[in-house]
């Protein structure tokens, strides 16, 4: 399969934080590769900024350094790198100061898009706004890239969405949350919209329940001074979950465009229930005592020995609609789980009666959608066990894992955070937050952490590599139902 790369508008990128770690993990080596694809044009312009002093030169091997060792495939050629590396500069800059800050004006162009990447704390936003627009660096067509966190609470997100509306427009502002950048999330959209199979049947009528899992192998590693800060709650539930969530519940929107998209998720957000205490479990990972590397625990990862902070969540929450009354959603997700997967799966109801008797067991079609890794979407569908011997029931996958289906070049990989910075550049928001979607999920997450703080709520522990707490299983089974298997 022939993939059809458009190459975007010729543009000038700066990018705020730019010798940081997620610009040479994600940002730098996204950009290398849409190069290399032919959809970064020639004459795009790249300038890092940060505190240290570095010229070039310096900026270049830095960037060329990270790609090689950050790059998805192993072969990276190394004069389509050192092209692009030509297109790169950098600027010391003080976000707080005045210094830089005409040198940074020079590089700008004229005639070209103007975007700003601000990945830095978020208290740096407001700094980094103001100062761009004193000196002039931005027109009415200039768009600013932020990332999460975007606040920690419903009043600090409020302030920073206050802090960039002073000098830009919301249609300027790209809240980057990377998990609507997935593939195989916008696939989501594809299916439920581009098909006549699915939409008839998702609803409450004929959807049992919907469960949501982001698991991950990884601990908190060298962020613990701010993962101890936020926790899974704030950390995934509040922006990666609940975008998940939306996509799935929302409405079919009239048009494919961003305000349409966004409206619908904003209704399913203001839609949310409260969660009851009793329907959240939190977890924090404790040590495995069979584990050759010896890794710590997450409060020696973190440095505090009382952390009260979850890498653990499991919730169950209704929608308080017309589509969606009676239907739980559950979501759970972790760090130091038995495997990494993301994986949505929508499990429809038993069929009104069973022609088959009893014995024939409980048969439940389930959509799987698999975020990652193994991108694709799998149907469990109820046939008859091949042979003699009377009608038996057995489940089969109707999968349509796209590695499988497309070949490995039809289901080209490209990073969330390679498309999502083309769509900045094109001027797309659609897999963007609107800043009354951030903050409606502010407002349904604020109530749950204040109750832990205010109960003094201990996570409970559970062992790294496993599926987090007996307590996570227990909130389904009270339910009379399972938790998918969480499988690499
Ligand atoms: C980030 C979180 O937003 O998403 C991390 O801050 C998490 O804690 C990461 O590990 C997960 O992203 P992905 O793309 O690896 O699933």
């Amino acid at each position: 399969m022939v993939s059809r790369v458009i190459p975007v508008d010729p543009f000038d990128l700066v990018i705020f934080g730019g010798t940081g770690d997620l610009a040479r993990r994600k940002i730098l080596p996204g950009l290398f590769r849409r190069y290399c694809a032919g959809q970064m044009p020639k004459d795009a312009r790249v300038v890092g900024a940060a505190r240290a002093e570095m010229d070039d030169a310096d900026y270049r091997s830095m960037v060329g350094e990270a790609i090689v060792e950050f790059s998805v495939r192993s072969d990276v050629d190394q004069g389509k790198l050192t092209a692009f590396l030509e297109n790169l500069s950098y600027v010391a800059i003080d976000a707080r100061g005045e210094n830089g800050w005409s040198e940074l004006a020079q590089h700008m162009r004229r005639k070209v898009v103007r975007a700003f990447y601000f990945s830095v704390a978020p208290g740096l936003f407001g700094d980094l706004a103001e100062r761009l627009n004193n000196h002039g660096l931005t027109d009415d067509d200039s768009r600013i890239v932020v990332e999460k966190p975007f606040g920690r609470d419903l009043s600090s997100a409020r302030q920073l969405n206050q802090d960039l509306a002073a000098f830009f427009d919301e249609g300027q502002i790209y809240r980057i949350d990377h998990y609507l950048g997935k593939e195989t999330v916008q696939n989501l959209m594809a299916v439920r919209f581009g098909n006549m199979l699915f939409e008839p049947l998702w609803n409450s009528q004929f959807v049992d329940h919907i469960q949501i899992t982001v698991a991950e192998t990884v601990g908190v590693g060298g962020r613990g001074e701010y993962y101890d800060k936020s926790g899974a709650m704030r950390d995934m539930v509040q922006n990666h979950l609940m975008q998940l969530l939306c996509l799935i519940a929302m409405e079919p929107p009239a048009r494919f465009d961003p305000d349409a998209v966004r409206d619908e998720k904003l209704k399913v957000i203001r839609a949310l229930e409260p969660v009851e205490p009793h329907h959240i479990v939190r977890g924090q990972y404790d040590a495995d005592p069979t584990d050759p590397e010896n890794l710590p625990n997450y409060r020696t990862a973190v440095e505090n020995p009382t952390s009260k902070t979850e890498s653990f969540i499991a919730l169950k929450t209704h929608i308080a609609n017309w589509r969606w009354a009676g239907t739980p959603f559950y979501l759970r997700t972790g760090k130091r789980l038995v495997a990494r997967s993301s994986e949505i799966s929508i499990v429809f109801k038993d069929t009104p009666h069973s022609i088959f008797g009893e014995e024939a067991g409980r048969h439940r079609n389930v959509l799987s959608i698999r975020l990652q890794p193994n991108e694709g979407i799998k149907l469990g569908v109820t046939i008859k066990e091949p042979g003699p011997g009377g009608m038996r029931l057995i489940d089969v996958p109707l999968d349509m894992t796209f590695a499988d289906a497309l070949g490995p070049d039809g289901a080209e990989n490209v990073d969330a955070y390679e498309r999502l910075i083309m769509d900045v550049i094109r001027g797309n928001q659609t897999l963007f937050m609107r800043g009354d979607e951030v903050e409606a999920a502010w407002a349904w997450t604020d109530p749950i952490i204040e109750g832990w703080t205010n109960r003094g709520d201990v996570p409970k522990p559970y062992d790294s590599h496993s599926a987090g707490p007996d307590a996570a299983a227990q909130l389904m089974r009270r339910d009379d139902r399972d938790w998918r298997e969480v499988t690499p």
